[in-house]
């Protein structure tokens, strides 16, 4: 049984563009009031909370740079400051580099943890003990079933991120909801265009890639979600369920 989420105020990280703005403007229709967290996209998330109230919907930008510990720390603890109150988080917000086995580092890997794994397990304890009920929604990757050599400490981080899911679905519980979703193809990163999709339209069942308000779509169903905890939905036009990736040579 769905519950209601209106006049709810949930937390979305990197909320300000892409994805994270497509689930803000998905929550707002449902009534959901929104802290926009940015870290760069200062201009955007201004401009989405005034769209946001525009429409009848509270919004609040914040600003935290998720690499730096004593910023993501208090967030949750600001978000409360700043709109009162808070029940669901988000944890959208990600990094993305390119690197292989070959050229993988040690601090790469560690900065793809604390800003994609870490932090959303840090806002999320935080969140579970400061407001004591509500849901998380973690955004994994579809690619979690095959392999990313090409983006090597994302791929750890997001595996670490499913695993979390599941440990924080356990440890909140009942109380608190932990679920994830995991996109496939739907926007190419910051800085690469189309074509970067449409070449690998061919790994997709569905033959096209999804568009941000359909991962949108799966987060609000899981904040609504009365009963689900610790579950993922691939959100990915059936890609991983043929994911090329395991039967191709490591780059
Ligand atoms: N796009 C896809 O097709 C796809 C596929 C699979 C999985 N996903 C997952 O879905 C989620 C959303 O995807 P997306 O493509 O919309 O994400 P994105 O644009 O790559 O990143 C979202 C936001 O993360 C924030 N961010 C990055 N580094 C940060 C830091 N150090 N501190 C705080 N915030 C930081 C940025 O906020 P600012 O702009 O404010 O700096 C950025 O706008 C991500 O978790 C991603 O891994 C996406």
């Amino acid at each position: 049984m769905a519950q209601s989420i209106q006049g709810k105020i949930a937390l979305i990280t990197g909320g300000a563009v892409r994805i994270g703005r497509a689930t803000a403007l998905a929550l707002a229709a449902e009534g959901t009031h929104i802290i926009v967290h940015y870290n760069r996209s200062g201009e955007d998330a201004e401009a989405l909370a005034e769209e946001l109230r525009s429409l009848g919907i509270r919004a609040w930008p914040l600003q935290a740079d998720f690499s730096r510990r004593e910023e993501y720390e208090t967030l949750i603890e600001r978000a409360l400051e700043t709109a009162g109150g808070l029940d669901i988080l988000v944890n959208n917000a990600s990094i993305f580099p390119r690197e292989t086995l070959d050229s993988v580092t040690i601090e790469s890997v560690m900065e793809n943890l604390e800003v994609n794994a870490w932090t959303p397990f840090a806002l999320g304890r935080a969140f579970a003990s400061a407001v004591g009920r509500g849901a998380i929604v973690n955004l994994l990757d579809s690619r979690l079933d095959g392999y990313d050599w090409t983006h090597v400490g994302y791929f750890f981080s997001k595996q670490v991120l499913e695993l979390m899911t599941r440990m924080m679905a356990l440890k909140f519980a009942p109380s608190v909801t932990v679920n994830a979703v995991a996109p496939g193809l739907i926007l190419p990163p910051p800085g690469e265009d189309e074509s970067y999709i449409d070449k690998l339209i061919y790994t997709v069942p569905l033959k096209e890639h999804g568009q941000p308000e359909d991962i949108a779509d799966a987060i609000v169903f899981l904040a609504k979600s009365r009963y689900c905890t610790g579950e993922v939905i691939y959100v990915d036009g059936g890609r991983h369920l043929v994911e090329y990736s395991r039967s191709t040579p490591p780059l």
